[in-house]
């Protein structure tokens, strides 16, 4: 299959007064036409920054540090910012950002913002730009009126379709979803995700999905990465992860066994001991081996590398290395 995207020892840090930051700290990815990989992590482990270091626009003072990003195999970090806008950003690889519906500005009209997207990036005529807005409004089951609404004039899910809309406009071939509906009551969540499914048959879209809850991702993905403090520590087909098999590496075993599940009785909902490690002075090692209870020497001294695991699925555990 096609790579879409190919990000090779990514390495992203965030110069601070305090030090850096090192939230993406020598990330290997790819993704295939077609395919939803879903990225899973606590809080603060990196997948936003890596959601908008793919987009070429970490947030600052972010700066890339070292390796690629290859959009249809050309590295996307060396070019201008003008060359991102013109050939990548949004026409390539489009994000929907952790939040943004609720950042549209209240005092325009949903039509006039995603006029102003579409304009900083093409020149259209103001009466093509509304038909554009309209049929692109349609595509996300909104009606042609809500162009002369106020974002308070709509409910959470109606502002998620139109930012979602927003995404498309310049027909990227990979959307990055951050939490899309995270903060969306249960049938409005299930809504929007039949949406995606029919706009990425409907575009040929490959979807990077962001979220921190495994039953969704479990609803969603073809292929599951896990990250922690800023690395990958597994990746795999979504029927390994959540199948009999079940993952290889401890941190994802303890995130699993901290989702509730409706159908499944379990015995207790375990939580995992202690927080994800301050970036700026990480732990030695395997950054998870402060909260696992398997940790032995090794895991104190020598950063474990990706190993396959069986075909596609790979982890970054010793007790699973045969290195
Ligand atoms: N602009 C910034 N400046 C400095 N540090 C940042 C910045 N953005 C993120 N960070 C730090 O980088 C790390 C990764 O953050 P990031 O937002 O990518 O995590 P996340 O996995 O998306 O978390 P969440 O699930 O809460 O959205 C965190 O330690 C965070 O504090
Ligand atoms: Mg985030």
């Amino acid at each position: 299959m096609e790579k879409l995207l190919d990000v090779q020892n990514l390495q992203m840090h965030y110069f601070t007064s305090k030090g850096a930051v090192r939230a993406i700290d020598g990330i290997d990815l790819t993704l295939l036409a077609g395919e939803t990989l879903g990225l899973v992590g606590e809080s603060g482990c990196g997948k936003t920054s890596l959601g908008s270091s793919i987009l070429r626009m970490p947030s600052p003072p972010g700066r890339y540090v070292s390796g690629k990003i290859l959009v249809e195999g050309r590295d996307i970090i060396p070019l201008s910012e003008k060359e991102v806008r013109k050939d990548i950003r949004w026409q390539k690889i489009a994000m929907v950002f952790q939040g943004a519906m609720n950042c549209l500005t209240p005092v325009y009209t949903i039509g006039k913002q995603m006029m102003e997207t579409l304009n900083v990036h093409k020149e259209v005529p103001k009466a093509e730009a509304e038909a554009l807005i309209k049929e692109y409004l349609g595509y996300v089951g909104l009606p042609a009126e809500v162009m002369t609404r106020y974002p308070h004039e709509l409910s959470g899910g109606m502002k998620q379709r139109a930012v979602i809309a927003t995404a498309l406009f310049l027909r990227p071939s990979v959307v990055i979803l951050d939490e899309p509906t995270t903060a969306l009551d249960v049938i409005v969540q299930a809504e929007i995700i039949n949406l995606l499914k029919k706009l990425k048959a409907q575009f040929n879209l490959s979807f990077i999905f962001i979220t921190h809850d495994l039953a969704l991702e479990a609803e969603v993905a073809d292929r599951i990465c896990v990250m922690y403090a800023g690395r990958i520590v597994e990746i795999g087909p979504n029927a390994d992860i959540f199948g009999k098999q079940g993952p290889a590496h401890p941190y994802t075993q303890r995130l699993l066994a901290a989702t509730p599940r409706l159908f499944k009785k379990v015995e207790k909902l375990q939580f995992i001991p202690g927080t994800p490690p301050d970036l700026i002075d990480p732990p030695k090692g395997c950054r998870f081996n402060p909260r696992c209870d398997r940790a032995f020497a090794r895991c104190h001294e020598e950063v474990p590398p990706l190993e396959e695991v069986e075909p596609g699925h790979f982890a970054a555990c010793w007790l699973n290395s045969h290195s």
